[in-house]
C-alpha cells in the first residue's frame, strides 16, 4: 500500500533515509580489487546517471581510470577490455536487457563483472562474478528514486574499496556517509516550498537544469524525472556548455534549476557566474544550494537548501528536491505519477 501517501513515488522518496542506511550495511562481496587497472560502468537511464557520479568518485578516491557507458551503446564501440578491467553493471531490476547484453559482451572479452542491483537473484547478478546488493526494498513507481540513492551509496562503497586496495584512506568520506540518513530525514521535513514552486512551474513551456562536475549528472537526472512524469520539455546541461549553444533556449521567465557546489568548492564561483549569465537572459533561477551559502541569494529567484556534505556525496542531497519537484509538477498537471505513459518499470527488450 501507499502508506498514507498519494503516490508510491512520494512514499519511496520518503523511504530514502532508511534505504540509504540499509545499503550502507550491505555485505561487500568477495572480489579481489588489487589487480584492477581500469573500471568501466554500464547502465541505463537513472542507473546511468548514478554511474556517471560513480565515475567521478572512483577516479578521485582510487585514482583508477573509469569510463561510464550507456549499456545500449557499449558493444558498438568495440570496447577495449581484459582481465584487469572491472566492469560494474548497475541495475535496479536486474533484468534490463541492454545492461545484460553489455555485461555478456564484457565477460566474453575476459573482464570481471560486479553487479550493483536491488533485486535478489535477478538475471544481472546471476550472470556477474560478484554482486553488491542495494537495499532499497521494492520500488513500485515507474520513476526511480530510492534505487538511485542506494545505487550511489553502493558505488561510493566500491570507490572507497578500490581506493583502500591502492592504499588510500578516506575516513572523512566514510564518516560523512554515516551522517547521510539523518541529513536526508531533515531535508525531507521541509518540502513545502518545493510544492509551491511546483505549482508555479507546472505551466512552463520548458524547464532547464544546469550543473557541473557531479552536479551535471544530477541535472540530467532532474530533467529525466520531469520528462518522464510531467511530459514537459526538460534538458540537463553541463553549465559550462551553455555558452556553446543551449543558452539560446533561454527567454523571459524560462525556469532554470541550478545545482550549486558548496562555497569552498573550486567550481562554486564558476557556477555562480553561469547562474548570472542565464539570469541576464531572463531566466527564472531556482538554485539548489548548501545551507548557509548566502553568496547566491542576489542571483536566485528561489533557493532550495540542502545539508552540508563532501562534494562527491552532494548528489545524495541535491537529487531529492528534483524528485519531489518532478512528482509535484506531474501531479499538478493531472498525470498518473506512478504509471507514466509509454513506460514500463523494467525494460526487458533491447
Ligand atoms: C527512470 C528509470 C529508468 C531506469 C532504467 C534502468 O526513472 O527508472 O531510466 O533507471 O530503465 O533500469 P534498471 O535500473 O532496472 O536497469
Amino acid at each position: 500500500t501507499k502508506g498514507g501517501y498519494d503516490f508510491y513515488m512520494l512514499k519511496e522518496i520518503a523511504e530514502q533515509p532508511q534505504a540509504v542506511a540499509d545499503t550502507l550495511l550491505s555485505r561487500f562481496p568477495d572480489l579481489s580489487l588489487d589487480e584492477v587497472r581500469k573500471v568501466v560502468i554500464i547502465a541505463c537511464g537513472t542507473a546511468y546517471h548514478a554511474g556517471m557520479i560513480a565515475g567521478y568518485a572512483i577516479e578521485q578516491w582510487a585514482r583508477i581510470p573509469c569510463d561510464v557507458e550507456l549499456a545500449s551503446e557499449f558493444r558498438y564501440k568495440d570496447p577495449i577490455l581484459d582481465a584487469s578491467t572491472l566492469v560494474i553493471a548497475i541495475s535496479q531490476s536486474g533484468e534490463t536487457m541492454d545492461t545484460l547484453m553489455a555485461l555478456r559482451h564484457a565477460k566474453a572479452q575476459g573482464a570481471r563483472v560486479l553487479a550493483i542491483c536491488n533485486t535478489n537473484g535477478s538475471t544481472i547478478p546471476r550472470e556477474s562474478d560478484a554482486v553488491l546488493y542495494t537495499h532499497g526494498g521494492p520500488e513500485i513507481a515507474v520513476a526511480s528514486t530510492k534505487a538511485f540513492l542506494t545505487q550511489l551509496v553502493a558505488c561510493y562503497q566500491v570507490g572507497l574499496r578500490l581506493g583502500a586496495a591502492r592504499g588510500f584512506s578516506h575516513a572523512d568520506v566514510t564518516a560523512a556517509l554515516r551522517a547521510v540518513p539523518d541529513q536526508l530525514r531533515a531535508l525531507l521535513t521541509r518540502t513545502d516550498e518545493i510544492r509551491e514552486l511546483a505549482y508555479d512551474l507546472a505551466t512552463a513551456r520548458q524547464v532547464l537544469f544546469i550543473g557541473r562536475h557531479v552536479g551535471y549528472p544530477v541535472a540530467l537526472e532532474g530533467a529525466l524525472k520531469l520528462k518522464e512524469l510531467a511530459y514537459m520539455h526538460a534538458e540537463g546541461f553541463a553549465a559550462g556548455e551553455l555558452k556553446h549553444g543551449p543558452i539560446a533556449l533561454i527567454d523571459e521567465g524560462t525556469p532554470v534549476i541550478c545545482v550549486l557546489p558548496a562555497p569552498g568548492d573550486p567550481l562554486h564561483g564558476k557556477v555562480v557566474s553561469n547562474i548570472q549569465e542565464v539570469r541576464a537572459r531572463g531566466a527564472r533561477t531556482i538554485v539548489i544550494a548548501e545551507e548557509g551559502d548566502e553568496t547566491i541569494v542576489p542571483f536566485a529567484d528561489d533557493v532550495i537548501r540542502v545539508p552540508v556534505t563532501p562534494a562527491l556525496l552532494a548528489p545524495l542531497m541535491t537529487t531529492v528536491p528534483m524528485q519531489i519537484l518532478a512528482c509535484e509538477i506531474a501531479a499538478a498537471r493531472g498525470h498518473d505519477v506512478d504509471q507514466p505513459r509509454n513506460l514500463a518499470k523494467s525494460v526487458t527488450v533491447e
